[in-house]
């Protein structure tokens, strides 16, 4: 089946170029991009007015799928995805059972494709139920087909131990996603450690809780030869360290969450589970410092950190709520709304960010719209204002501090291998 993309604003991070065109789209993959030239398609998606971007891929979404089903499975999770522009998602391993051996992997991997909708790359552990005292099968899961190792949720805390994963990660050449919290160091804090919340009497986590983990983890990524990437940086001094660690050419990415740029640890508005997540929203001069360093490029990576969780567990208050929001269906909106039309961010950089960089990191053939190239891609209207309702999300979760904030930007339509698997 031919498929014609037309008068939509092509936008390919491969070449840096942008410019009005049509794509077409035949067996799954990028036929031709061409200027006005007459197409007969059997589907035709009217782009007028819109980015052709390729497909967003979220280095981080927590799929809960096995075991954890009451707050999201890999259908809802994966409707919430093309609802939200994302053709691949790399699924977090802290599921009950953990991914921490290929029979779980393949589970995750035959479910996704059966559905259909975008891919999903499954995450192995680092340890045997992320118990942090044996390392998993990670041969076993790289033969499997993981995209990388993780212990998401957590780190590591025995330096050892994750030295030797990280070592098997470098002999596999996976990176490691890594979580930065000592764990120790949180010391029962729900939300960043800060006069405003201090005044609301809840205890907070430090910057150092994520500061020190980045430290060790460059450190022995230094050692191990390992590609390591930072999840969801929410710190001015993560930012800072990383700088120095590229400077001294360390094979080191970082990515930042929608939230973090967005809001600051000031806008909780009192006790309202929905605004925590770990790490926690920080304050406006970590906020500056993650804007900055995604302008200047020294952030690599958008990444949504997806967290559904049902109401009833959300809704018992900031002390006793689990940590975690959901992110795939406002993730774009918010990066046009906060970083796109303020400045921070071009339109290119967008597209750096939510699908290039992701695609270099994880060997992936997406993130860039060339013909031969897989038809991932995702039909995006910047200037499409709504109000965010969590009553229209695909996800089980509602649970988001964004309801009835005013966005602009709207995904269109989301295209996986070639078929429209979402349109508005
Ligand atoms: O906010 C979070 N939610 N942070 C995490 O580290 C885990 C995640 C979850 O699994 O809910
Ligand atoms: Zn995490
Ligand atoms: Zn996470």
């Amino acid at each position: 089946m031919l498929l014609l993309i037309k008068n939509g604003t092509v936008i390919n991070p491969g070449d840096k170029t942008e410019q009005k065109a049509d794509v077409l789209v035949e067996d799954g993959r990028i036929k031709d991009i061409t200027q006005g030239k007459p197409v007969k398609a059997e589907r035709v998606v009217d782009a007028e007015g819109c980015y052709v971007m390729p497909g967003f891929i979220d280095m981080h979404v927590h799929l809960r799928d096995p075991g954890l089903e009451h707050k999201e499975t890999v259908e809802t999770g994966l409707r919430a995805a093309v609802h939200g522009g994302f053709t691949t998602v790399v699924a977090m391993p802290n599921t009950k059972p953990v991914v921490d051996n290929p029979d779980v992997v393949r589970y995750v991997h035959h479910k996704s494709q059966d559905i259909g909708l975008a891919h999903v790359l499954q995450t192995g552990a680092m340890t045997k139920g992320e118990r942090g005292e044996a390392l998993s099968d990670i041969e076993g899961m790289v033969e499997a087909g993981i995209p990388g190792i993780s212990e998401d949720g957590k780190s590591v805390m025995d330096s050892q131990l994750c030295r030797e994963a990280m070592t098997l990660a470098a002999k596999y050449d996976i990176p490691v996603l890594s979580h930065c919290e000592d764990i120790r160091l949180v010391n029962k804090g729900v939300v960043n450690a800060d006069e405003h919340t201090e005044r609301m009497g809840f205890l907070g986590i430090t910057n150092a809780v994520e500061d020190v983990i980045v430290a060790r983890d460059m450190i022995l990524a230094k050692e191990t030869g390992a590609a390591l990437h930072l999840c969801h940086c929410s710190t001015k001094g993560s930012v800072e360290m990383i700088r120095v660690a590229k400077e001294h050419g360390l094979r080191v990415t970082a990515e930042v969450c929608p939230h973090h740029f967005t809001l600051t640890s000031s806008d909780i508005p009192g006790d309202d589970a929905n605004y925590k997540m770990n790490p926690p929203l920080r304050t406006k001069e970590d906020v500056d410092a993650l804007k900055k360093g995604l302008k200047e490029d020294i952030m690599d990576v958008i990444a949504t950190d997806h967290a559904p969780h049902t109401a009833i567990e959300k809704g018992v208050g900031i002390r006793k709520a689990p940590f975690g929001i959901t992110g795939l269906e406002t993730a774009a909106s918010l990066v046009m709304t906060e970083l796109v039309e303020p400045g921070y961010l071009t339109i290119m950089q967008m597209a750096e960010k939510m699908s290039y960089n992701p695609a270099k990191i994880l060997g992936l053939e997406t993130g860039v719209l060339e013909p031969g190239r897989p038809a991932d891609l995702v039909v995006f209207d910047p200037k499409y204002e709504y109000q965010i309702d969590p009553a229209e999300f695909y996800s089980k979760g509602k649970n988001t501090p964004f309801a009835g904030r005013t966005v602009r930007g709207m995904v269109k339509a989301t295209v996986v291998d070639g078929r429209v698997v979402y349109e508005k």
